[in-house]
């Protein structure tokens, strides 16, 4: 489904992924850690297509965002959304919840979601559904992102990122600046959306039990290399990468 090929990506001297590659099958989520500047969101960038890599392939499905312009690559780019750490980077403060939800369907028309087919020209009916498939009340429809929890603006902004119903769901540290009780919460709703739609995920995170609870393989990133690949079910293996070790070591001391 994604297919990542000896990605290179430097900013002016500064080599920050080395010749990263793996793939993620459909319906699959593969956690992605490593420490701070490891390189992880600039892959999330440039999975996005937000980015252009220096050398390697970035494909989806077996298309190259980067062989591609305008219209075609608007169009491309629909199968990938991203559910940043801070919900307010994907929330517009000056508008009411209900059209941050559905600006993404606003913005591409044509697309017609199964779990909208009903009422895809009715904007409310549709961020009514997209609330409720994240577990918000329809009450909360008319309230601005200041007038909710942290824990509601994400879930607002899970809606937003599952709108247009894509093959893959990047997640940035998608439960870091919440409260831990918060948390499981919203790995649990991540993990049943996935369910609900077959969706992929690439879930960067450094909580190695969230990876590990919500992943089926993991990917380790240490200065822009791939230094380990397993199933999550071999965290504690010994065939470990001796970096992979440390960062479970430093999780157990936390
Ligand atoms: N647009 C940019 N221009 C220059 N350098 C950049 C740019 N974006 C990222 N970098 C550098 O690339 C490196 C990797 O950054 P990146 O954000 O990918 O790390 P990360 O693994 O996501 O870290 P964290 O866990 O702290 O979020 C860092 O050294 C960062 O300073
Ligand atoms: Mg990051």
């Amino acid at each position: 489904m994604l297919q990542v090929k000896n990605v290179c990506k430097s900013y002016r001297s500064n080599k920050v992924l080395n010749d990263v590659s793996f793939q993620i099958q459909q319906g699959e989520c593969l956690g992605l850690i490593g420490g701070s500047g490891s390189g992880k969101s600039t892959l999330a960038k440039l999975i996005l297509g937000l980015d252009q890599s220096d050398r390697g392939q970035i494909t989806l499905n077996g298309i190259d965002f980067q062989c591609l312009k305008g219209t075609e690559l608007r169009k491309a780019r629909r199968h990938v959304q991203v559910v940043f750490q801070d919900p307010t980077a994907s929330l517009n403060p000056k508008l009411p919840v209900w059209k941050s939800v559905i600006e993404s369907l606003e913005n591409y028309p044509d697309v017609v979601p199964s779990f909208l087919k009903d009422v895809r020209n009715d904007k409310k009916q549709m961020a009514e559904i997209l609330l409720e498939k994240v577990g918000l009340n329809k009450s909360l429809l008319e309230r601005y992102p200041h007038q909710l929890s942290g824990g509601q603006r994400q879930r607002a902004a899970i809606a937003r990122g599952i709108s247009l119903q894509p093959s893959l769901l990047i997640c940035d540290e998608p439960t870091s600046s919440l409260d831990v009780s918060i948390q499981a919460q919203i790995l649990n709703l991540l993990k049943e959306l996935r369910e609900e739609f077959n969706m992929s995920y690439l879930f960067i995170s450094h909580d190695m039990a969230a990876v590990r609870y919500i992943c089926e393989r993991m990917a380790v990133l240490k200065e822009g290399m791939l230094v380990d690949l397993f199933l999550s079910e071999d965290l504690f293996s010994k065939r470990r990468h001796p970096y992979t070790r440390r960062l479970v070591e430093a999780a157990a001391e936390n």
